[in-house]
């Protein structure tokens, strides 16, 4: 691989210019001996709370337990089910079914990526109790209309908020519209710690109260477990190294928004190749920048594969977010959805191809990222 490779995403860079601030908050944590819970995961909870605008905050310890946890509070369950977007990390769908609901797909909309609002309604059924729309690679869901459908069926929407921290619909944030909002820390999101984290957000307090005890083996009370529950907490040490990229997150989002600008102008026009688009009304904060690869081949390859391919040899690493659709992997078979059932979804599959994209990629290397496209594509 040539020496300058660029990598999808650097964290060692990020880490490098606030290495004093995280290394001294780690240390706090480790001579306090408070290794679990206490006030250095309180604050965090209301740091967060307070920029996302909603009223309660619970740490836990991934995104994929405050799906699953906020699935559990609204006491949705077999029998029940929940619409959602086929084309998501499976952690969306996965924890539908880890409740004993059903997921149901809606196809999405080939400019945001995001699932077509425009589809819900068809979809619903007596059996529907919720709808968890993902805010994509950054770019938030059309939260207005969502919110609309969803009241006039008397629907719950609990918001993937995994990929968006910091995004926004109108004026508020992603994870403030819905009645739950579910955060993932992972080490690649907008606000990702040293390991793996989550957080859920809410208005209702009973909510909040629920999703504590759930996540505390079911126990208000130590030693008195009154549900089912599990042990999901929001480490003290990831706490504390959020706390400080909170500081820093509105800042990061910024700089990933004047990236996605300049490969904008670095890679428009160019035949064949889609580009990412931020819709009007959502403030996008780009975790990945996707683009769309027409796909010309007729073999097993498909044309973004080979430019995947063509950049690597370039030492340029590119990512595909996500070859397969959740409603043709295999662990949902069982739900009987055909290929072709969301056809934009599947073509989506076949020619996205997400490029570097983080807050401290130069404008050097985007320049090599958009000459190695351009060579490839004319
Ligand atoms: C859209 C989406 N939802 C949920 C998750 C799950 O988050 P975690 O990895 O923290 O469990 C992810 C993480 O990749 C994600 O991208």
């Amino acid at each position: 691989m040539p020496v300058n490779t660029i990598p999808p995403v650097d964290l060692v860079r990020q880490y490098k210019l606030i290495s004093d601030e995280i290394d001294r908050a780690i240390l706090e944590v480790v001579r306090s001996g408070r290794y679990i819970g206490g006030t250095v995961v309180s604050d965090f909870e209301q740091h967060l709370l307070e920029y996302v605008g909603s009223s309660y905050c619970v740490g836990c310890n991934s995104g994929t337990d405050a799906l699953y946890l906020a699935l559990r509070a609204l006491n949705i369950g077999a029998g029940d089910e929940v619409i959602t977007t086929p084309f998501t990390f499976i952690a969306t769908a996965e924890t539908i079914s880890l409740v004993g609901a059903k997921p149901v797909f809606v196809d999405i909309e080939r400019d945001t990526f995001n699932m077509d609002v425009e589809a819900i309604e068809a979809a619903i059924t007596p059996q529907t109790k919720a709808i968890i729309p993902v805010h994509l690679f950054g770019q938030p869901v059309n939260m207005n209309r969502l919110m609309d459908i969803a009241q006039k069926h008397n629907l719950y929407v609990i918001e993937d908020c995994a990929q968006a921290t910091g995004a926004k619909w109108g004026d508020h944030i992603v994870g403030s519209i819905g009645h739950i909002g579910c955060f993932s820390f992972f080490p690649t999101k907008n606000l990702g710690t040293c390991g793996d984290g989550g957080a859920i957000t809410t208005d209702d307090p009973a909510i909040a109260e629920t999703i504590r005890i759930i996540k505390e083996h079911g126990s208000a009370q130590r030693y008195y477990h009154d549900v089912v529950g599990i042990n999901s907490r929001l480490d003290s040490i990831q706490a504390a190294i959020l706390e400080v990229k909170l500081r820093y997150l509105d800042q990061w989002n910024e700089q990933r928004r004047e990236i996605a600008q300049r490969y904008h102008q670095l890679l428009s026009p160019i035949p064949g190749i889609q580009l990412p688009q931020e819709i009007k009304g959502g403030y996008h904060v780009w975790n990945q920048y996707t683009i769309l690869v027409k796909n010309k081949s007729n073999h097993e390859t498909t044309t973004r594969d080979n430019l995947k391919q063509k950049l690597q040899e370039q030492g340029i690493i590119s990512m595909i977010y996500y070859p397969i659709p959740l409603h043709l992997q295999k662990v949902y078979e069982n739900l009987g959805y055909q290929k072709g059932a969301f056809p934009i979804t599947e073509q989506a599959a076949m020619e996205v191809l997400s490029l570097p994209m983080f807050p401290d990629l130069s404008p050097e290397e985007q320049e090599q990222v958009a000459y190695a496209l351009k060579d490839y594509c004319h």
